[in-house]
């Protein structure tokens, strides 16, 4: 299967830093975001990757990154996305890299402590349709989130709503999507959203209407690094996962508001 990083979007929520670089080319800990999402699809087998990007700075993706030998990616493209339409806006750009097969996309700014290589290997024995990969956290209201109905066994998602001021459940839908060829007819369907973009919550909620997404829950600690608490977060995280801080800190860092992350 392929792989696809969607690093587009303008990081306005952590200026001043994006103000001259990449959001995706900031320092996490010991090295840039991006490093993380690449790892995150090398860990699940995945070397073939395309990264989605855009704004001023796309050209310092080449020179960090080059041809992702060195990474350890056996190909690697790049595309760029003129404006910052959404997520699903950048992935429309996929279409020809993913030529008819399936693809696990990342969005840049995620990072696991675990991996995805369970989610992908069910992906590719349900053979079509979609999977989302599922967290719970304190502070819902900050992403996507899975409405469930029934109990048990038949317990199931029946909506994913984005950023909800009332959120009808704690589980975060992450961002790691896997998606049968079907997603780019979906993407051109699109309408933008209140906020001006292409929501990737529309394309999943179009695969959930047809009995076609089916859902994980990621294990270990997950967390986006797109704001300046989430950013900081992100790095604690990292630097406790290499030994390198308390860990009697990290109830404290998992359970601080506002900050996104694992309940
Ligand atoms: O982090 C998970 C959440 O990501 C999901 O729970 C939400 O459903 C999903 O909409 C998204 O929410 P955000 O509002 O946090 O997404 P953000 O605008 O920060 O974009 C996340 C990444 O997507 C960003 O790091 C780069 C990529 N992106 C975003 C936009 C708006 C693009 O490549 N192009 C874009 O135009």
């Amino acid at each position: 299967m392929k792989g696809v990083i969607l690093a587009g979007g303008l990081g306005t929520r952590l200026q001043p830093l994006t103000l001259v670089t990449n959001k995706h080319l900031l320092p996490v800990y010991d090295r840039p975001m991006i490093y993380y999402p690449i790892q995150t699809l090398l860990d699940a087998g995945i070397d073939d990757v395309l990264i989605v990007t855009g704004g001023e700075h796309a050209g310092d993706f080449l020179k960090l990154l080059g041809n992702g030998h060195k990474l350890g990616l056996a190909h690697l493209e790049y595309a760029y996305q003129q404006g910052e339409g959404g997520i699903a806006d950048a992935l429309k750009l996929a279409e020809d890299f993913a030529d008819g097969g399936p693809i696990a996309v990342a969005l840049g700014d995620n990072i696991i402590e675990g991996t995805i290589a369970g989610a992908v290997n069910a992906y590719r024995e349900q053979g079509s349709g979609a999977k989302v990969l599922l967290k719970r956290v304190p502070d819902p209201h900050r992403f996507g989130v899975a409405r469930f109905e029934g109990e048990g066994d038949a317990k199931r998602i029946v909506e994913i709503i984005e950023k909800p001021e009332d959120p009808p459940s704690d589980y975060a839908v992450t961002g790691f999507y896997l998606y049968d060829k079907q997603v780019f007819d979906i993407c051109r369907t699109l309408k933008p959203s209140g906020r001006g973009e292409l929501e990737i919550t529309d394309v999943n909620n179009w695969y959930l209407e047809r009995g076609e997404l089916t859902h994980d829950t990621l294990e270990g600690w997950w967390t986006d690094a797109g704001t300046i608490p989430s950013l900081y977060r992100a790095t604690r995280l990292l630097a406790h996962k290499d030994g390198a801080a308390d860990p009697q800190e990290l109830s404290e860092i998992d359970a601080a508001p506002g900050a996104g992350g694992s309940a």
